[in-house]
Parts: C-alpha cells; structure tokens; sequence
C-alpha cells in the first residue's frame, strides 16, 4: 500500500482518545437527562453511522433506534441549499421521547429541516445531539441540546464526517489537505 488515507489530512482536529473520552460523558448527560425513560434515537446517516454507535453503547436508558437519509452536500465541501429526505423511519414517533443525532451542525439547514418534519409525527420530545459544532457558520436560528466538540470552520473528515463518502472510517476527526477538496477528477 502506497498511500493511507490518513495522510491525506493537514492535521488532527480531534483524537479517537478525545472522542472516546467525550461520547462517554455525552452518554452520562444523555441518561441524567432522560431519567430512566425510553427514548428513540434517530440518526442521521451516513455521517452519524459512527458516532452513534459508540454513543448508543454508552446509554443506559432503554433505546430503539432507526435512521434517517438526507442529503445536503452532494459531494462538494459547501452546503448547497435545503437538504432533500432520502429515507423515511420506520419507527412510530408519536408519543414517544426523540433524540436526532447528526454528527455535525454547520450552517443548521438539515437538523433544522429535519426537526421540522419529525415534530409533524407528534413525538412527546424532541431533542438533537451533534458531535461537532460549527457554531460560526449558522445561517438558520438553531442550536443542538447536547454537544461533543466546538470546532472552527474549517472542513474536516473523519469519524463519519466523509468527502465523497471517502474517510468515515478515520478513528479521529482532522482537516482535510486543501489540494484534496474539491479535485478535477472528482467533479
Ligand atoms: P448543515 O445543514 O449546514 O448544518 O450541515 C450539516 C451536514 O453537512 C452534516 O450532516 C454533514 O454531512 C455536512 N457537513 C458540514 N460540515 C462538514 C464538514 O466539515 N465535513 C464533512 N461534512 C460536513
Ligand atoms: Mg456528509
């Protein structure tokens, strides 16, 4: 192998061992929050496929879980518009406490466009938990109810966070080498 991918980032944002470190607490304050009671949490895919594995396995409380499938980035490093609902979820909310999981908010589009439509199934709560918070690239007035990490606006992989689907698989969270977003041949 003449190349990893992990050389393709300029550097480390946030290590596996931080991440670990944070989703155990983000756990904690999930389960002190809830007090015993079931909760559904959705994720969404792909980008929270990673982070809401470990998370779930640090949640007490009873879970169902299920996903939804939206897009917003097609590919490129800039939002572009209103995301589009790919995948609808199975799971009945009505009634029931519901906990939306991204692995990142940047300019809020999608969570709140997704928020919108998840409250029409009458659930008994909504919350939102993201690992990343890009919190100087808002456009639309929303904040998540929990948090992993404040980050700068900078683009970044890793964990879930992918460019063209390439490098969910990194352990950590980096920033991807400039030359790299965006190539011709990708285009
Ligand atoms: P928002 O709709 O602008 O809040 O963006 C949320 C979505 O954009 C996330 O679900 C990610 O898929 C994607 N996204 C935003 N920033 C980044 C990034 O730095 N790297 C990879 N994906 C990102
Ligand atoms: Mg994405």
């Amino acid at each position: 192998m003449d190349h990893s991918p992990i050389e393709d980032l300029q550097r480390v944002l946030v290590s596996e061992k931080q991440i670990l470190k944070r989703i155990t607490e983000l756990g904690k304050e999930i389960d002190a929050f809830y007090h015993g009671e079931e909760v559904a949490v959705i994720a969404i895919i792909n980008g929270a496929i990673v982070f809401v594995a470990d998370l779930i396995r640090q949640i007490r409380l009873p879970v169902k879980l299920d996903c939804i499938r939206v897009s917003s980035y097609r590919d490129s490093t800039s939002p572009q518009g209103r995301p589009d609902i790919i995948d609808r979820i199975r799971l009945d909310l009505k009634g029931v406490h519901v906990l939306l999981i991204d692995d990142i908010l940047d300019t809020g589009n999608t969570l709140s466009e997704v928020v919108k439509i998840l409250k029409t199934l009458q659930p008994a709560s909504l919350r939102t938990c993201v690992l990343l918070d890009k919190s100087t690239q808002r456009t639309v007035d929303f904040e998540a109810d929990f948090v992993g990490f404040n980050i700068p606006d900078e683009f970044v992989v890793g964990y879930g966070l992918d460019f063209a689907e390439r490098y969910r698989h990194l352990p950590c969270i980096g920033v991807l080498r400039p030359e790299l977003q965006n190539p011709p041949e990708w285009s």
